[in-house]
């Protein structure tokens, strides 16, 4: 089976779906490898590279062509669009719930569609979410992006010229990114603090060596398949009093706070800014949905009190190497899952297969049941 490798079109994006390692993985596996010319180029991977490992190298028109499955990170777009027909298998983060045009565009096409973003919470399905591999990697660089923002360093440093204590760092949320978050401030040397209303997370928090502060969450929703619901007020409230005394001590704070489907809450106020040091920094990776921050605005950075709030979604594509090479691992595990002796299984029962496949041969299917 050919399997079509495409350059992201989408800009600012520096991923390519599956590197060169990954690419001679599956034609281990017997697959047939086209990669889109450059596809690779701004992931330090070389057109050579794809090439050394078995894959042959063709221009856009060659790869729509000649492959049945067309692999991409982000949504087909409208270029796309005009190539594909209903040979075609497309694989990508569809982002469907937001995107219902491009899903009635690629029905009508005839194609077939798996959307890589709807990816079960299940634990075999671990290894192909490609939501957890990229938001792994924002956790860690969201640390690194705090540190050279701030104007101290992290760790103890006893000097002749005299002692320099640790910075403190505090994260909201310790979902994927925020685990990855405490991890890396821990190594770096800092004090870490963090809290989230899923009380599973304080074991985890207290596993890397970090303080859990707990809120207490009684008569909140419970979380469903991993997520948290949504906060009630009296929640939020009982969170600042838990919380503020780290906030208005820390140096950096971390913010990653989400509810699926909806916007982010705000767990940071123009108030509480008002009463945070001089010189904090605040990274929101929240931002792209709304933000945990009031004041902070996606892809800026506003100085208000004295503390820097920088909103930004830290896309995995600042780390393009290592991003394309865990999306391209979710991939590979996503396709040995689907395929057995070259063919498709479509046992659309499967909890996997019914969570992803959103077009299947030009029937757009709704929870699993074709309409
Ligand atoms: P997320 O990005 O939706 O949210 C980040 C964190 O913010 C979560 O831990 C959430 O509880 C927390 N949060 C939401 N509202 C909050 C509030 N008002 N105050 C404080 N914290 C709040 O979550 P993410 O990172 O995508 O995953 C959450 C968990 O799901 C993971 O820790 C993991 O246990 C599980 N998971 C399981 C997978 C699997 O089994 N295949 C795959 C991915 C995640």
């Amino acid at each position: 089976m050919k399997i079509g490798i495409l350059k992201e079109t989408q800009k600012g994006e520096r991923r390519v779906c599956i590197s060169p390692t990954i690419a001679k993985q599956l034609i281990e596996k017997g697959f047939e490898i086209l990669v889109e010319e450059d596809a690779g180029v701004n992931s330090s991977f070389k057109n050579s590279d794809y090439e050394k490992i078995g894959a042959s190298v063709e221009i856009r028109g060659v790869v729509f062509k000649e492959a049945k499955v067309l692999v991409k990170i982000n949504p087909f777009d409208e270029e796309d669009l005009k190539l594909i027909d209903n040979s075609h298998i497309l694989m990508s983060q569809l982002f469907h719930k937001s995107h219902p045009d491009l899903i009635k565009a690629i029905a009508e096409k005839g194609a077939t569609a798996f959307s890589m973003d709807a990816m079960p919470r299940i634990s075999r399905a671990q290894d192909m979410d490609v939501l957890s591999s990229q938001s792994n990697l924002a956790g860690y660089k969201a640390v690194i992006l705090g540190a050279y923002e701030m104007t101290k360093i992290f760790p103890l440093m006893m000097t002749a010229a005299g002692t320099i204590t640790p910075s403190r760092v505090l994260v909201y949320g310790v979902g994927v990114a925020g685990l990855q978050a405490i991890a890396t401030a821990k190594r770096l040397g800092a004090v870490v603090e963090a809290t989230d209303i899923r009380m599973e997370t304080k074991e985890q928090t207290e596993s890397l060596g970090a303080k859990f502060i707990s809120v207490d969450n009684s008569g909140e929703e419970k979380a469903e398949g991993g997520y948290a619901k949504a906060a009630s007020e009296d929640y939020a409230r009982r969170q600042k009093e838990a919380v503020n005394k780290s906030l208005f001590q820390a140096d950096l704070v971390i913010t990653t706070a989400m509810v699926p489907g909806r916007k982010s809450p705000i767990l940071i106020t123009e108030e509480q800014i008002k009463q945070m040091k001089n010189g904090a920094v605040i990274i929101d990776l929240a931002a792209a949905q709304g933000g945990n921050v009031e004041l902070s605005k996606l892809n800026k950075t506003v100085i208000k009190d004295g503390v820097k709030i920088i909103g930004t979604t830290i896309s995995p594509e600042s780390v393009s190497t290592n991003a394309s090479d865990l999306y391209g691992k979710n991939m590979f595990n996503f396709l040995k899952h689907l395929i057995k002796d070259n063919e498709f299984v479509w046992d659309l029962e499967e909890e996997i297969t019914d969570e992803t496949l959103i077009v299947h041969n030009g029937k757009i299917r709704k929870n699993g049941k074709t309409e």
